[in-house]
């Protein structure tokens, strides 16, 4: 290359590297915290609206997302409950409580038989007569020992739970004399063929001490 084309070339090079306008990288930009004469109150941010809330830690509902309303705990469920959502409340209660719960609410999980803290029945006449927020707030936040489930069982999923555990504590405290006529006399006859399995000519092996718990 002829010398004073090399030259011609360096100097557009040099002229497109160095002589491009500024005006791009000196936009006039406030940094976070930044004062600012723009604003009356001199700040470069913005306060955000009041009542704003994080997306994702707020629901409509501030008995469904809380368990409360003001400072009360919920005394009826604010979900509908349904036989599915009853069933979904088991499957969750059996995979993520019964382990220190048991399956039947007495608090004699096995992680509790291999030595972790003995939770209060839930048949316990305390615990029976907690309003259902109050498992749902135990769940959200954690009490004593026990963490929260917030973290791994979405809210509908604890107001199942809530339900079920509900479900549980009547199960046990069922009062014949309420229920239907058809379902109390079919436990009539279940307890009658339980007294008398010779009743109905059929074995029980349950109820002849063959499944007993031995602790
Ligand atoms: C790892 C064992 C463990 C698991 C799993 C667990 N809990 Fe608990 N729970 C406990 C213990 C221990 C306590 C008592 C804590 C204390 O008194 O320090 C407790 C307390 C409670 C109480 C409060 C009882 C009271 O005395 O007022 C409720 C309600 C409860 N648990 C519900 C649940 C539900 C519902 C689940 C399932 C989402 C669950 N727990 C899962 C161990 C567990």
């Amino acid at each position: 290359m002829h010398p004073s084309r090399s030259l011609v070339l360096l100097v557009l090079l040099t002229g497109a590297a160095f002589g491009c306008r500024q005006d791009m990288h000196d936009q006039p930009v406030l940094e976070e915290y930044e004062a600012s004469d723009f604003f009356a109150d001199g700040r470069g941010d913005r306060m955000p609206i009041e009542g704003t809330v994080a997306r994702g830690s707020w629901s409509a509902d501030e008995a469904f997302s809380t368990g409360l309303v003001g400072d009360a705990f919920v005394t009826e469920l604010p979900v509908a409950p349904t036989q599915e959502f009853l069933e979904r409340g088991r499957d969750r209660y059996d995979i993520f409580c019964s382990p220190c719960h048991d399956r039947a609410g007495t608090g004699r999980g096995m992680i509790v038989r291999r030595g972790f803290k003995q939770p209060t029945s839930f048949h316990h006449p305390r615990l029976r007569a907690q309003p259902v927020g109050y498992f749902f707030d135990v769940m959200s936040r954690g009490f004593g020992e026990m963490s929260s489930y917030a973290p791994l069982v979405k809210a509908e999923d604890r107001w199942a739970i809530a339900a079920y555990v509900r479900a549980l504590q009547l199960s046990q405290r069922v009062v014949l004399a309420e229920l239907e006529p058809s379902a109390r006399a079919a436990i009539e006859a279940s307890m009658a063929e339980a007294e008398d399995p010779a009743a109905t000519g059929e074995a029980h092996p349950e109820t002849a001490g063959g499944n007993e718990h031995h602790d």
